[in-house]
């Protein structure tokens, strides 16, 4: 095996940008060269002509010049039992669910069609540059299975969970209380740890968990302290009523999920749109991550998350960037962060393109805890990587002939840029888009 050298524009980020004019928090090489060794992981970064002198001459050299070269995208939340629900014709949260969603969830009991979507979940993935994801698979272990073995296949960093749910939904997708934590813990016994696989204790939310499941979810949080738990949060005011009138003792939806123990720093609650001070606050101490997922957001009418005003509170909150499909309307992270600037242009706030590319590489892989290994492109990382094309159609090719400025380029990527702007998609330095072809490749 040789090492492999990757030339192109590289960008990466330090930490979150405070500014367009920031360029200390990011590190970006015209000609930039990034080597990969023989386990996946970056072992020089700089410019071409430095790194290629400290190459080994049998080196392979791959050319991707003049395209931009990231970090792969990291999605944060999204339902892999959902790739035919998206685009469903609902008017808000709770008629979704139950018309298209929850139906469609149910045929996942069947392993042969959840291994078949579970390939067309990573070529999706792959199309989109998107090399990690955290994800919800259904009720039954048969979708955790498939999620997790097609993963492992393809070397990829995944996050998944088997739902919890023991009420609210249709028969053929509930487990019980014990049941559901039998299955969750035979799901971490199995897939936790093996390759890049992590699993996340998932009660779907306080109106399918009934309190003895939620106490089940806390005795597994308990067993397992370093594993992920996600949910969703107040994402829609009827939701939020319901689940209310649910939990009588609760003094508002976020005390429901601190009274089980679920509130942690490697907690990740979906959507969390309208929450009060009180429940910032809650989240900011116990250092929890509120997943804003703009596309489904929009999509679903749920209403427009204060990212802006989040982030810069006193006791500010985490925060971490989604698709949500199939609520989502986009497997884009592009996309996702073009609606996510409409939604803080809505609220009188600026979301600028830098802090839209942190938070979608750098920014989501601090949220999960694991910018040591994915997000960056320091040495010691996985070789995760994304290569984007700013001309990748007619219409953006001719807008860049006016693009000056870094900045300006990212910002008509993240505003007209599709999965057509993703040239290649890398895993541990591996290319993976599914269909591509390799650019000027050769030893
Ligand atoms: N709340 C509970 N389940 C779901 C889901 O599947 N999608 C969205 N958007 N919200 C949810
Ligand atoms: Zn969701």
């Amino acid at each position: 095996m040789t090492n492999t050298l990757i030339r192109g524009r590289l960008l990466s980020f330090h930490r979150a940008p405070q500014s367009l004019t920031d360029s200390e928090s990011y590190f970006y090489e015209h000609d930039g060269g990034l080597l990969v060794g023989d386990d996946g992981r970056i072992s020089a970064i700089g410019d071409y002509a430095t790194v290629k002198a400290g190459a080994a001459e049998d080196v392979i050299e791959i050319d991707h010049r003049p395209h931009l070269i990231l970090p792969g995208f990291i999605d944060t939340h999204v339902h892999f039992p959902q790739m035919q629900v998206i685009a469903s014709y609902a008017a808000n949260l709770l008629e979704w669910l139950n018309t298209y969603t929850f139906p469609e969830e149910c045929r996942f009991v069947e392993s042969d069609h959840a291994a078949r979507i579970a390939t067309h979940f990573y070529d999706e993935f792959l199309r989109q540059g998107t090399t990690t994801a955290v994800a919800y698979c259904s009720v039954h272990k048969a979708s955790a299975d498939a999620f997790f073995a097609e993963a492992l296949k393809r070397n990829m960093c995944m996050v998944g969970g088997k739902v919890m749910m023991d009420r609210n939904a249709p028969q053929g997708l509930l487990d019980t209380p014990e049941t559901g934590y039998d299955e969750t813990r035979a799901v971490i016994e199995q897939w936790h740890g093996k390759g890049r696989n992590h699993v996340a204790i998932t009660p779907r939310f306080a109106i399918t968990s009934t309190p003895e499941q939620m106490t089940a979810a806390q005795a597994l949080a308990q067993e397992y302290p370093d594993l992920f738990i996600q949910t969703h949060l107040s994402e829609n005011h009827d939701e939020i009523k319901y689940t209310c009138e649910l939990y009588p003792e609760a003094i508002d939806y976020t005390d429901i999920y601190a009274r089980y123990g679920l509130l942690g720093q490697k907690t990740l609650l979906g959507h969390a749109i309208h929450l009060s001070e009180r429940e910032m606050d809650a989240l900011s101490e116990a250092g929890s991550i509120a997943v804003h997922c703009p596309t489904s957001n929009l999509f679903l009418g749920s209403g427009l998350f204060p990212l802006k005003a989040l982030m810069r509170r006193e006791k500010p909150v985490r925060v971490s960037v989604a698709t949500d499909i199939g609520g989502g309307s986009s497997y884009s992270m592009l996309k996702t962060m073009d609606e996510a600037y409409k939604i803080q242009q809505l609220l009188g706030e600026r979301l600028n393109p830098l802090e839209s590319f942190y938070l979608m590489t750098r920014g989501n892989a601090e949220a999960l805890s694991m910018a040591a290994d994915i997000g960056t492109l320091d040495v010691g990382s996985v070789a995760d990587l994304v290569v984007l094309n700013a001309g990748s159609t007619p219409a953006m090719k001719l807008r860049m002939e006016t693009v000056n400025t870094l900045p300006e380029e990212l910002f008509l990527l993240q505003t007209m840029g599709d999965d057509r702007a993703v040239m290649e998609t890398y895993v541990a330095g591996k290319a993976m888009k599914p269909g591509s072809i390799a650019p000027n490749s050769g030893a």
